[in-house]
């Protein structure tokens, strides 16, 4: 039986990504600062526990694993990583969690680790026409991503890169564009523009309006959490390195994916444009590169992950009151 790490497992992608290794005969062990609050913590044991802490790392980071998955990272949606406000905690918290659970892998000769980078690190110069955004994984340099969250990503992909060829570790790299899905955050400022444009219109009473952030006509893709697991077990038994995307490649236009939510709930609603942190003004997966490595690439509708979401998110928001 293969014993796997996952840093994160109290997470979105962690809780999602430990069920699927469990589905597959996985033992698996994980760690985060706290449990899943929406009760998906399937490991066989979870510790509560601070990877800023090399003690706790050395603790959880046991000889006998076959495979480590680092997903642990201060994390969040445009209303926490664009503002500005929380560019320290996201350095300095992020970046200890990858150098310490790296060093610890190297000195228990663990062969095998993923890790979980973003879109977010592509330079935002070409990422400033909504229609015609550049996201091939060749085009990260020169380098100039568009927020402090971005700029950890880069370094870490590069830290491990450097324990890949320093160190012989089997790392493996995903670029992931906007994960969604069921069990993600969906309220308290960290959760993404799906999660957030779900909730406003499964609170607006019919006949409303909702807030959208921006003009609306900044672009995105988005990726169903399921496809995002699938991806990341195919490249970590598989023979390439990465970075590679990990991503939809249906771009939409946030009030488009608006109104196709407002078009799910059955309610007639307006779309109203407010300023808000809006980050880049276009971005889409490039998905050739992961086809060509992989064969293999993501290929379920928005509208289905999307109807998924709402639903779950309907649950939640009735089972609150
Ligand atoms: P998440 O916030 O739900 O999960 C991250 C987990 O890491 C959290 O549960 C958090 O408590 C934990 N964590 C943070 N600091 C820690 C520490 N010091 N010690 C232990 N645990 C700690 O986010 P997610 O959406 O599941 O994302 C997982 C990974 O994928 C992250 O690295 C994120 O940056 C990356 N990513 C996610 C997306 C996305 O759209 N969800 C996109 C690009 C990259
Ligand atoms: N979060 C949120 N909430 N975004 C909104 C809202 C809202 O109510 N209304 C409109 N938006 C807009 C944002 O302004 C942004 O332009 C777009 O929807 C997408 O926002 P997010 O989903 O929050 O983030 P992102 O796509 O810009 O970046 C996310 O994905 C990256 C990977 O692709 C972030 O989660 C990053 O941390 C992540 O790395």
């Amino acid at each position: 039986m293969k014993k796997a790490l996952v840093c994160g497992a109290g997470g979105f992608i962690g809780g999602h990504l430990v069920n699927r290794l469990k589905e597959e005969g996985y033992w698996v062990r994980g760690v985060d600062l706290k449990s899943n609050e929406y009760g998906n913590n399937n490991a066989d044991e979870f510790v509560i526990g601070d990877l800023r802490d090399i003690n706790i790392v050395s603790e959880v980071v046991s000889d006998d694993l076959d495979e480590v998955y680092q997903l642990a990272a201060d994390m969040g949606g445009a209303g926490f990583v664009f503002t500005g406000h929380n560019d320290s905690d996201i350095m300095h918290n992020s970046a200890l969690c990858n150098l310490n659970v790296l060093e610890e892998v190297k000195k228990k000769r663990i062969k095998k680790i993923f890790y979980s980078s973003s879109a977010c690190m592509y330079p935002e110069y070409n990422q400033m026409d909504p229609n015609n955004p550049k996201c091939s994984e060749d085009s990260a340099y020169p380098a100039a991503p568009d927020s402090e969250y971005g700029w950890e990503k880069l370094f870490s992909e590069r830290l491990y890169l450097t324990y890949n060829r320093n160190h012989g570790i089997d790392v493996k790299i995903a670029r992931f564009h906007n994960i969604f899905g069921p069990m993600g955050t969906w309220d308290g400022g960290r959760e993404k523009a799906p999660a957030a444009l779900c909730r406003k219109v499964a609170e607006a009473p019919d006949g409303g309006a909702i807030e959208v952030w921006g003009d609306g006509k900044q672009t995105r893709s988005f990726l169903i959490v399921d496809e995002c697991v699938e991806g990341v077990r195919r490249l970590m038994d598989s023979d390439f390195i990465g970075p590679v995307n990990i991503g939809s490649e249906e771009m939409i236009s946030i009030n488009d994916f608006a109104k196709m939510i407002v078009d799910i709930s059955g309610k007639k609603l307006t779309i109203v444009n407010i300023e808000g942190p809006t980050g880049v003004a276009g971005r889409n997966s490039d998905n050739r590169l992961i086809r060509e490595k992989l064969g293999w690439a993501p290929n379920m509708s928005l509208r289905e992950g999307t109807e998924k979401t709402y639903k779950w998110i309907l649950e939640q928001i009735e089972n609150k009151q």
